[in-house]
């Protein structure tokens, strides 16, 4: 099976754990690490708003407090829980800058997905540019 769409199907199924019923967005991540261990997180919303953490966010926190600091790709998916088919959910800009933490700006791929087959791959320095990384901080 194609790795994205193995990697897609995953999203899509910590999608359906996302906790979301301030907004009703709910989002699912699938997070493949260079252990080739695949760490998903959907998006955990509280009543305080501010205190939600992101799909993506899940996914990097769960991998690395599990030991795993080094990443290939993560897949992307969500949307409205009412709609029948996703558009593309691209990551917010505190979760673009967590995968600058841990992630090859040149290599690690971000899969934004609306289903299996229907898919968009950018990489991490197309979707942030110029970022802001612990080299800087030498
Ligand atoms: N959200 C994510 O989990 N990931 C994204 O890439 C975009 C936004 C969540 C946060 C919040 O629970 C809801 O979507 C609406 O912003």
């Amino acid at each position: 099976m194609d790795r994205y769409e193995e990697l897609i199907d995953m999203a899509l199924d910590a999608r359906k754990l996302a906790y979301a019923p301030y907004s009703k967005f709910k989002v699912g991540a699938a997070l493949l690490g260079k252990n080739g261990v695949v760490y998903m997180g959907c998006n955990v919303e509280n009543a305080s708003y501010p205190a939600t953490n992101c799909a993506e966010r899940t996914a990097f926190f769960s991998a690395v407090s599990e030991g795993q600091r080094e990443f290939e790709a993560i897949a992307i998916v969500g949307g409205k829980d009412t709609i029948s088919e996703l558009e593309y959910c691209a990551p917010c800009g505190v979760c673009r800058q967590v995968m600058r933490e841990f992630c090859d700006p040149k290599s690690f791929e971000i899969i934004l997905a609306k289903n299996r087959t229907e898919y968009k791959v950018y990489t991490l320095e197309e979707l942030l540019p110029m970022g802001f990384g612990p080299e800087n901080l030498g």
